[in-house]
């Protein structure tokens, strides 16, 4: 399909400093609809509000889905790359298909993401700031019957984004939660969708006002196994492994978790996806046996957690420093987006220019 592209009149300057995080978003979007059956008119237009229906399905029932990805300029030649974005289309299609919407084609989502990129490429940051990338779908039919809509909107938004690590690394503190739980087994937590991240507002709201940085999820069965962190997967290390929830329909499959589950085969150290049970975990704490423990994902990368607690006690993680795996798994990922690292060619996608 051919994308259409109406410049924004108006366009404003890109911010150079103090990007913070989703609150600045470049003068285009991406958008095309769907209805009758099919995608239509996919558009290039100046970014703005999109006006909806009070009945619209998605304001009532959720049927929303979502991805977050980045972009980043590289030091070496000034280009703009994706980081392994065919890994969010296909994590997009997934969704689509747990939350009962159409798919897009994945040829398409690439070509809206590279022209929708190349267009505001000035607004790219140098690495490790990054473009942070929002495609979304929201249902759009009007009525308040409770069926899958017949219409829906997708569109991408895309805004500079500051990194994670400006003031330094700062080993986590995170609460495990004990009573309220993210997703249950037939659920919808391998899916990225809204009510998820509403569903987990409160006892992260919670475990903060109680001075964490954020959660721990267990398993919703046995309240037994760790799943993962508000919004990062999860990893233990010892010895001679690194041991991590399997990506069962619990989880969100992390694209930085299957990054680090590779970087670790290169690396020669096994990486175990198995149910890590939380009582084991603090006595590993306390034993030495477990050695560093990290949370993994888009907005953070590969950060250290320093501090758990658990059953009404930290348990602190080594010295609570970061350990030495955790910082190199950091550093090989941070190199791979700041281009011109070795590992991992094929993770990189440079954005085309396209004039
Ligand atoms: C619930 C949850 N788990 C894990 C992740 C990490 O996924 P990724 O590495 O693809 O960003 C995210 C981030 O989007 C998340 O929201």
């Amino acid at each position: 399909m051919n994308i259409t592209i109406t410049r924004n009149p108006n366009p404003a300057t890109p911010p150079t400093d103090n990007f913070g995080f989703g609150t600045t978003f470049t003068p285009h979007m991406f958008v095309m609809d769907y209805n009758e059956g099919q995608w239509h008119d996919p558009r290039i237009v100046a970014y703005g509000p999109i006006s909806l229906d009070p009945a619209a399905k998605v304001l009532h029932y959720g049927q929303e889905i979502f991805e977050g990805m980045k972009a980043y300029k590289s030091g070496a030649d000034g280009s703009v790359h994706m980081f392994r974005p065919d890994r969010n289309i296909a994590r997009f299609n997934r969704s689509c298909e747990r939350m009962c919407m159409p798919k897009i084609d994945p040829d398409l989502f690439m070509q809206a993401l590279n022209q929708l990129i190349d267009l505001d490429r000035a607004w790219v940051p140098q690495s490790p700031n990054a473009l942070y990338i929002r495609p979304t779908m929201i249902s759009t039919q009007v009525g308040l019957g409770v069926k899958a809509s017949t219409d829906y909107i997708f569109f991408i938004i895309i805004g500079p984004v500051g990194s994670y690590f400006k003031g330094g690394i700062n080993p986590l503190k995170l609460k495990v939660e004990e009573k309220y739980v993210r997703s249950a087994p037939g659920g919808t937590g391998s899916a990225k969708t809204g009510g998820n991240y509403a569903a987990s507002l409160l006892p992260i709201q919670l475990a903060q006002a109680e001075g964490y940085d954020n959660i721990i999820w267990l398993d919703a069965v046995e309240k037994k196994y760790v799943e993962e962190m508000g919004a990062m997967n999860i990893m233990f290390v010892y010895e001679d492994k690194v041991v991590t929830a399997p990506a069962v329909d619990t989880i969100l499959h992390g694209v930085t978790r299957a990054s680090v589950g590779a970087l670790l085969g290169d690396f020669g150290i096994e990486w175990v996806e198995e149910h890590p049970a939380i009582a084991q975990i603090i006595k590993d704490a306390h034993s030495g046996k477990l050695k560093e423990v990290f949370a993994c994902g888009t907005a953070a990368v590969v950060t250290p957690v320093g501090v758990i607690h658990y059953q009404g006690a930290d348990h602190t993680i080594a010295d609570g420093k970061e350990g030495p795996l955790t910082s190199k798994l950091r550093n090989a990922l941070t190199g791979i987006h700041a281009g011109g690292s070795d590992l991992h060619p094929e993770w990189v996608f440079k954005v085309p220019e396209q004039g």
